[in-house]
């Protein structure tokens, strides 16, 4: 279902675009079947949003470049794990929020790729918004961000710490059900030590999902 979806989103990409490259196991088919397209003669410089897509989009040979040598992405395409029906989304399962939001905010426009399971009645009811902190007093960025209504938990990979490749710590933040995403965005990220937080508003331009049945786009 991920794969179906993830290289539908490939037949957005045209000749010539600069393409904003999400994280993430959905994303990775897209970036497979574009290095597929590039083989044939497609022409499109991506952007990394991780470490991780850097490394597998240079091993498809997707000629890559950094975010500041563009002011304007022409097309961005990502994963979630959970979009709601207005196209808010959860993201940073992957740990990668930060550096998607920044490329969603510059982007014309942003696909979202996902299996049919990631779509909610509300947004917080499965999974856990990712929050990036810096590591100075974490743990006082931590109190703070649950008196937000959160139970929140240091990210950790097997026993280490996980690491963001801005050299930061993940909270997961349990917040249960959320009621007002783009209230609770704001009231994140005005606490200081907080980096970004997963909740994407009004980012998302178009949903492709796959599912059981076929494939299913959503639009603002
Ligand atoms: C990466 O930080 C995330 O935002 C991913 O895009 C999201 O977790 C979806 O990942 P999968 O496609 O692996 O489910």
């Amino acid at each position: 279902m991920k794969k179906k979806a993830a290289e539908k989103a490939v037949e957005y990409v045209e000749d010539g675009m600069i393409v904003g490259l999400g994280t993430g196991s959905t994303v990775a088919y897209t970036i497979k079947k574009l290095g597929e397209k590039i083989g044939e003669g497609l022409k499109i410089t991506g952007i990394p949003t991780s470490m991780q897509t850097k490394k597998l989009a240079a091993e498809y040979g997707i000629p890559l470049a950094d975010l500041n040598e563009y002011t304007e992405i022409d097309l961005t395409i990502d994963g979630a794990d959970e979009v709601d029906s207005n196209l808010d989304l959860i993201k940073g399962g992957g740990g990668a929020l930060t550096r998607e939001k920044i490329v969603a905010y510059h982007s014309k426009k942003e696909i979202i790729v996902i299996d049919e399971t990631k779509i909610v009645k509300g947004l917080g009811c499965d999974f856990p918004v990712p929050v990036e902190v810096i590591k100075y007093g974490w743990q006082n960025t931590k109190k703070a961000v649950e008196k937000l209504g959160c139970k929140a938990e240091l990210r950790r990979i097997m026993d280490e710490v996980y690491i963001t490749d801005n050299s930061n710590y993940i909270l997961d933040c349990d917040f249960g059900r959320i009621e007002d995403p783009e209230q609770l965005e704001q009231e994140i990220n005005n606490i200081p030590g907080v980096v970004e937080n997963g909740l994407f508003i009004d980012l998302a331009d178009e949903v492709i999902v796959g599912s059981r049945q076929g494939i299913m786009t959503l639009e603002k």
